[in-house]
């Protein structure tokens, strides 16, 4: 008869989290689209721009980035003498997907005399083809330092460029991209949700669909929704993004409500990214223990996509 091994609790799982983790000295990030029991163990949660900035100026050995492929991308561009795991490999992003590097460089090539602005939700191959980096945290911020006549790209997300252009009065050029999850958010439903918790107010992430921003009471980052909601009156929250988010608003605002929006479908958990979801307390414990899986990303590639993520981190300083 086959022998299965015996499950390992989560409380045995954290603890040898935390032993592997000084041992190897290492650092455990993560974002907050992850799991919750993902997020209490973490060293440092973040957005997309946190992380980033985190990975440039850790002195740990080794980094476990608990969110996406392009996120130990990135940290492992930022920090190329560095050992970055990441727990599942086949956490990818419907995001970057949405942008073929081939593709995008033909765009770019027939569109001259653009600056080229990428999401950091690409791959590197993307980003070796961009002049500068942004997220959603800093977007606004970079584009409104480019001289207002300059004639600009942006990919790959659709919404979040129409977002920036409504707000900064560009007319970026944009690639059609989006994310899964949140271009499925329903208007329709998220407006019966406000009619049943009228003194709720709506926080939208810029991923969303236009309608959406537009009833919004703020768009922002998954950090500035955070900051947002922690320094408004309000009671209670309806929360446009990844359901992931509510456990750090939670923690970090007992006394008040949030709701998750639904998505369109009733019968799915469309609110929620499954590859971040791919991130478990035991695939955390296995990258730890075995120094695998690891990022890799080709020396030449690296070379040019650094460019552009350092030119970010720079102007969003
Ligand atoms: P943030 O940059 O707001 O963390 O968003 C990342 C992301 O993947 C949104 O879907
Ligand atoms: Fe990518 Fe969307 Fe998941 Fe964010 S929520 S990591 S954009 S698939």
């Amino acid at each position: 008869m086959e022998s299965t091994a015996p499950a390992k609790s989560p409380q045995w799982l954290r603890s040898e989290i935390e032993r592997l983790k000084k041992e190897k000295n290492a650092l455990i990030m993560a974002h907050y689209y992850t799991r919750d029991e993902i997020q209490e163990i973490a060293d440092f949660i973040g957005d997309s721009l946190a992380l980033a900035r985190q990975a440039a100026r850790t002195d740990a050995d080794v980094i476990v980035m608990c969110g996406v492929h392009f996120m130990g991308e990135t940290a492992k561009i930022l920090c190329p003498d560095k050992k970055v795991l990441i727990p599942d490999t086949a956490a990818g992003c419907s995001l970057a997907n949405s942008c073929d590097p081939v593709e995008f460089e033909k765009f770019v090539k027939e569109h001259p005399g653009h600056t080229v602005i990428s999401y950091v939700n690409t791959s590197a191959a993307v980003k070796a083809h961009t002049d500068i980096v942004v997220t959603s945290g800093n977007a606004r911020k970079i584009v409104e330092k480019l001289p207002a006549d300059e004639k600009i790209i942006f990919g790959p997300d659709h919404n979040l460029g129409e977002y920036i252009n409504s707000v900064t009065g560009r007319q970026m050029l944009l690639w059609n991209g989006a994310c899964h999850v949140h271009d499925r958010f329903s208007l329709d439903r998220i407006a019966g949700m406000k009619r049943e918790h009228p003194q709720a107010k709506i926080l939208v992430h810029p991923e969303c669909r236009r309608p959406l921003q537009l009833i919004a009471d703020k768009v922002g980052s998954t950090a500035a929704l955070l900051d947002f909601a922690q320094h408004d009156d309000a009671p209670e929250y309806i929360v446009v993004t990844e359901s992931g988010i509510l456990f750090e608003m939670r923690r970090k605002c007992p006394g008040k409500t949030f709701l998750a929006a639904p998505a369109e479908d009733a019968e799915c958990q469309c609110n929620q990214c499954d590859y971040m979801k791919m991130n478990t307390l035991e695939k955390v414990y296995e990258t730890l223990r075995d120094g695998e899986p690891e990022i890799h990303v080709d020396p030449e590639v690296a070379e040019k996509a650094v460019r552009p993520i350092k030119r970010m981190l720079e102007m969003s300083e």
